[in-house]
């Protein structure tokens, strides 16, 4: 007798809660992936090679984070449409240059775009509390490792 497997354990509201709220995270980190090479490219000026090089950390970063929320998404049943028209609706208030700019200048630019995923993590954090636990556990590791990675570029322009 074949046997009906559901396609996740998790309940509905689980699963909605999930894509309203790790959506939006993972289109502005798919975001700065494309906007923290921009910046990669065309930093100039003091701690050039710091910043240069922590902009690509940072790039991977945000593409490994966009994947596991992703993917959290995806596992309990829900698709996600994250193709590059609606990534650029995301990403389109970036911080980055538009062509070559001062350290300084860059470093602010991407903690800006930095603080704008963080405040999408916080209302997913908020949101998730009563609806999936699991989902909300990866927000809080995205934040955490996102406010690390925007300390290393804030202290490349900090007083
Ligand atoms: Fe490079």
């Amino acid at each position: 007798m074949a046997t009906t497997v559901k396609t996740t354990a998790s309940n509905a509201t689980a699963a909605s809660s999930t894509s309203q709220f790790l959506a939006p995270v993972v289109l502005g980190l798919q975001a700065l992936t494309i906007n923290g090479k921009q910046a990669h490219w065309h930093v100039r000026g003091a701690n050039f090679i710091g910043v240069h090089e922590f902009l690509d950390t940072l790039v991977a970063h945000a593409g490994g984070w966009a994947d596991e929320a992703a993917e959290r998404i995806v596992a309990l049943g829900l698709p996600l449409d994250a193709r590059a028209e609606r990534v650029g609706e995301k990403g389109a208030t970036t911080g980055a240059p538009a062509g070559f700019a001062h350290s300084d200048e860059v470093v602010a630019g991407i903690i800006a775009d930095i603080d704008r995923v963080i405040a999408d993590l916080d209302a997913a954090i908020e949101g998730l509390d009563e609806t999936d636990l699991t989902s909300q556990d990866i927000a809080i590791g995205i934040k955490s490792g996102l406010e690390k990675d925007r300390w290393f570029l804030f202290s490349h322009i900090a007083e």
